[in-house]
């Protein structure tokens, strides 16, 4: 799990036994990326059977000719890429959509030796890899994440899914990919505001498990915001060591250590929802929100001082991220975080900090603690409580 520094690119090792796989941290040096599935390839059953990819991506990095290099160097390995192009957004992550993908295999005879290859943001990655855990029992799965988001979060671990009309991510499954290629490269076309809410989750690997790592990114703020090359490699690299760690320790989410991953999340899933999807809050802002109120709940348990908070949110703020929810209704937000599918048994279960890098997994905060923090974060002075 720990990275190896071969310049120009990094590399991470998911330890899963026999479903182990790398991650490559690289910059722009897709003209590689046929070897790199190659000898990913060769780990997995699929082998060196692998004749043909489909490739999928959405309209806008289609429009930004991403897909070439990478259709080019996998034709230089003896696979033949067949390019399926969605479109952008949420909406893409359906059932009607995986149904297309399959298809597109079905068109082209595909078999348990055809690679799928998810060029994207996180709806590319769930829904590529929802197609490739299903079609034929499973297929291979290389992930190339173009969004911080992605980058540090959904394109390691193997969860993939598509959305019910009802419920986000509910028709899915664990799907380990057979390789992760993370092109910093691609971060450059990336909006500002879809920079920030990666950030969010990189800020979040600081609480949960590394506080060295949260001082360095208080130091290079404004770095990260700058897109700084070596600053955002630091900032991958170290939250895509720390996700293969915990997914290493807990692959299905079934010990409670992978549950540390969704500190921020009861609280910024109910942001989300109430706010409605798409709509004020994007998923990296309502986690960052949920990050704040979620530490207030730790703070009120004694877990942790006023300091810790008060530090999360100077650093939020600094990254340009939301640090409370002016306005939301208390009595939405409560109903949103009971209807969560992580609750057990009537009580809401959090992730919380004892200290920087140190988390929990408690169902310990009572109804009136909740409403406390929702009250404290649906105001515009969040920092104090
Ligand atoms: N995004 C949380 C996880 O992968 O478990």
């Amino acid at each position: 799990m720990e990275a190896t520094a071969t310049e120009p690119e990094c590399r991470v090792k998911v330890e899963l036994g026999p479903r182990s796989y790398e991650i490559v941290v690289t910059r722009a040096r897709s003209e590689l990326f046929g070897a790199f599935a190659r000898a990913a390839l060769a780990r997995t059953w699929s082998g060196s059977a692998c004749t043909q990819a489909l490739l999928v991506t959405d309209q806008h990095l289609a429009k930004l000719s991403l897909p070439e290099p990478f259709e080019r160097s996998l034709r230089s390995v003896g696979i033949d890429p067949a390019l399926v192009v969605v479109a952008p957004g949420e909406a893409a992550k359906s059932l009607l959509q995986a149904s297309r993908l399959f298809d597109e295999l079905v068109a082209r005879n595909a078999d348990r030796h055809t690679l799928v290859v998810a060029l994207g943001g996180g709806v590319i990655g769930d829904l590529a890899g929802f197609a490739a855990a299903t079609f034929a029992r499973g297929l291979p799965l290389i992930m190339v994440p173009t969004t911080l988001l992605a980058q540090v979060d959904s394109s390691v671990g193997g969860k993939v899914g598509v959305n019910h009309p009802r419920v986000k991510n509910l028709i899915g499954a664990f799907h380990q990919p057979a390789g992760v290629w993370i092109d910093l490269g691609t971060l450059d076309s990336l909006p500002d505001r879809e920079l920030r809410c990666g950030l969010a989750e990189v800020v979040k690997y600081g609480v949960i498990l590394d506080s060295t790592f949260f001082a360095t990114l208080e130091r290079s703020s404004g770095d990260l915001l700058a897109r700084d090359k070596a600053a955002l490699e630091r900032a991958v690299l170290r939250s895509v060591e720390l996700k293969a760690q915990v997914v290493g320790q807990d692959e299905r989410e079934e010990t409670g250590r992978r549950a540390i991953l969704n500190f921020g999340h009861t609280i910024g899933h109910a942001i989300e929802a109430v706010a409605g999807y798409g709509g004020a809050f994007e998923h990296g802002e309502a986690v960052a929100v949920g990050m704040v109120a979620e530490s207030h709940l730790a703070q009120r348990l004694g877990w942790i001082e006023t300091e810790v908070v008060d530090r999360l949110v100077r650093l939020l703020e600094r990254l340009g991220l939301p640090s409370n929810a002016p306005g939301l209704d208390h009595g939405e937000l409560l109903a949103a975080i009971h209807r969560d599918k992580k609750n057990q048994r009537g009580r809401v279960r959090f992730v919380l900090p004892h200290s920087l890098g140190s988390v929990e997994l408690t169902d310990l905060p009572q109804e009136q603690d909740i409403r406390a923090v929702l009250s404290i974060v649906t105001t515009t002075s969040a920092s104090r409580s």
